[in-house]
């Protein structure tokens, strides 16, 4: 049975309700501003790409608008940035509905390389893995000290509340820079004590959409921040 439906949110862009869980891979206030203002800005995208080099780990990665759009934010202030994006994803039935959408995020025309038979491409210096398998074992791969941001988006905390517990959060931490930023749309109380207990920092990320502010989370404070 296909259990996901294609829709369309307020800012005219596609995304897929999923009937089992009863819950859509984007608000529905706007798939593509998500992307946008939920994750590439407050992660600080634009700025990063002045440094030449990008790591991006895209949790949960669904059909890749997150990363997708982060890339285009890098590109638009440095075009010959370096990035490589690492996404973790379990169902391999999102990664094939990569090719029923087109959202009006230039560099995902690359991602329609992205099949269950290739994970992986490479478009000039931009690089591109997804690993699939549970993530909270899949992370377990992932190298310390690496990552200048990190998206975080499962599906809700009532929904899969086994993505936001503590020993998640701390790996999170393990494959962060120093510097790195990481964001997601909750700012349930739940999510922010297990962050804390994780050992990261956090603050309001920015009100889009939904009711309440997303939430970036830190390894340092601002102010404690080593040079980059
Ligand atoms: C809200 S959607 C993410 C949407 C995605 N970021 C995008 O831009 O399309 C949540 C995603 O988490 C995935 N997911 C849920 N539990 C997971 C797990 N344990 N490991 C990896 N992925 C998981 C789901 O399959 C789904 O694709």
């Amino acid at each position: 049975m296909n259990f996901l439906t294609k829709i369309i949110t307020a800012d005219n862009t596609e995304t897929f309700l999923n009937t089992k869980v009863k819950e859509s891979y984007h608000s529905q206030t706007g798939a593509v501003e998500e992307a946008l203002k939920k994750y590439a800005l407050p992660c600080k995208i634009k700025e990063l790409a002045k440094t030449g080099k990008i790591k991006i780990l895209d949790i949960c990665f669904g059909l890749g608008y997150n990363s997708a759009m982060a890339i285009d934010v890098a590109l638009a202030e440095n075009h010959h940035c370096e990035i490589e994006v690492v996404g973790l994803e379990y169902d391999p039935t999102i990664i094939e509905k990569i090719q029923e959408v087109s959202p009006p995020i230039h560099f995902f025309q690359h991602y329609k390389k992205l099949t269950l038979s290739s994970l992986s491409f490479q478009e000039g210096k931009i690089i591109v893995n997804v690993i699939l398998g549970d993530a909270r074992e899949t992370i377990k791969q992932l190298p310390d000290h690496y990552f200048d941001a990190v998206f975080f988006d499962p599906f809700s905390p009532k929904t899969s509340p086994q993505m936001w517990q503590v020993p998640f959060f701390e790996q999170a931490f393990r494959t962060m820079k120093n510097t790195a930023i990481l964001a997601t749309y909750s700012c349930a109380r739940m999510v922010r004590d297990n962050m804390s207990t994780a050992g990261l920092l956090y603050d309001n990320g920015p009100l889009v959409g939904r009711r309440g502010p997303g939430t970036i989370a830190t390894k340092w404070k601002n102010e404690d921040k080593i040079n980059p």
